[in-house]
């Protein structure tokens, strides 16, 4: 049988909660070894899709094949092909690191060698050797998270899903953690990622922003910053920032403004005159051209109409 040529297809995929409709037919297909994002607000609809994905949930409709298998037909399949780290803390907390691998393994039927050859080789690559005699739930939130991954791709799964595999965790172990999800991908695993960090989506090859159970937008991070084309940002100093933002906002020509930490990041027509523009302003400090981030495209999509 030749394998699926991609990873995960999705179509229609659909699920209701009485009636409430959570995830409402989406579309998306992911390569084999991409690393694709699944960005979206809170109660978008990220972890109900990765559930379905992962035959945890039945689907209301559509189809989803995940590694060839379809997950509605065989969700057990499904769940022995893939590697999932779920949003919430999933660890045993009063087994110790290594205990908590050896369950994950046991459960994937790995034998005594090839268990202890992963987790080795897991405990190396993640750095947590030295806390593999500390319980689970003593150990510091970034090793509690490298255990989860581990646990997750102790079976060496084809694709794993990644539920907000960041969250808790400081910008330096966060940036260490994508250097392992690359080199997952560059070993050939298919890596399907939520996060709430905008700045990390630009690791992924291509992102999918979802809005109300929708996917607005799908594309590689440079292509979706095309979405911004015909609009000018700009990153503007203000005395009061927060204050000035409805002034900014009525300003001719201004497309869009939000506060950035203690700055304003502003989308103006391009082909308007940032000094005659901004200089109207009262309360200015200062202002100056910035390439856009993803920040500025998912603001851009969800603050438009669905
Ligand atoms: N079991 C359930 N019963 C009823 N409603 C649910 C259930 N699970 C999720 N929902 C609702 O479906 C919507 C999508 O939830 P989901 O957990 O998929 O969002 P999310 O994008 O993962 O959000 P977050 O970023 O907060 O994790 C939310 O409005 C949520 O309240
Ligand atoms: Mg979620």
């Amino acid at each position: 049988m030749t394998p699926e040529p991609d990873a995960i297809v999705v179509r229609g995929l659909e699920k209701r909660f009485g009636s409430f409709r959570a995830v409402k037919a989406i579309d998306l297909t992911v390569r084999r070894g991409e690393i694709y994002g699944f960005i979206g607000a809170n109660g978008a609809g990220k972890s109900t899709t990765i559930k379905m994905l992962c035959g945890l949930l039945p689907p209301d409709g559509g189809r989803a094949l995940v590694d060839g298998i379809d997950v509605a037909a065989d969700p057990e399949s499904v769940k022995r092909r893939i590697g999932y780290m779920c949003q919430k803390f999933a660890l045993y907390g009063d087994l110790t690191a290594a205990e908590n691998i050896d369950f994950f393994g046991g459960v994937y039927g790995l034998d005594e060698d090839r268990l202890k050859s992963r987790r080795e080789e897991l405990f190396s690559i993640l750095d947590l050797s030295n806390a593999s005699g500390t319980r689970a739930d003593e150990l510091p939130r970034g090793f509690q998270q490298r255990l989860a991954l581990a646990c997750a791709v102790v079976h060496q799964p084809a694709v794993v899903f990644l539920d907000e595999p960041t969250a808790g965790v400081d910008p330096v172990q966060r940036r260490a953690f994508w250097d392992l999800i690359d080199s997952f991908s560059a070993a050939g695993t298919t890596v399907f990622v939520t996060t709430h960090f905008l700045d990390e989506a630009e690791y992924c090859r291509r992102i999918a922003f979802i809005a109300e159970g929708r996917i607005a937008a799908e594309d590689t991070p440079a292509g979706l910053k095309t979405l911004l084309s015909g609009r000018a940002m700009y990153e503007v100093r203000m005395d009061d920032p927060a204050g000035s933002l409805p002034a900014v906002r009525a300003l001719p020509g201004v497309l869009a403004a939000a506060l950035f930490g203690v700055t304003l990041h502003v989308a103006i027509d391009a082909a308007a005159d940032s000094g005659t523009l901004f200089g109207r302003l009262p309360g200015l400090a200062g202002f100056e051209p910035i390439p856009p981030t993803l920040e500025d495209v998912f603001l851009h999509i969800a603050g438009k109409p669905s």
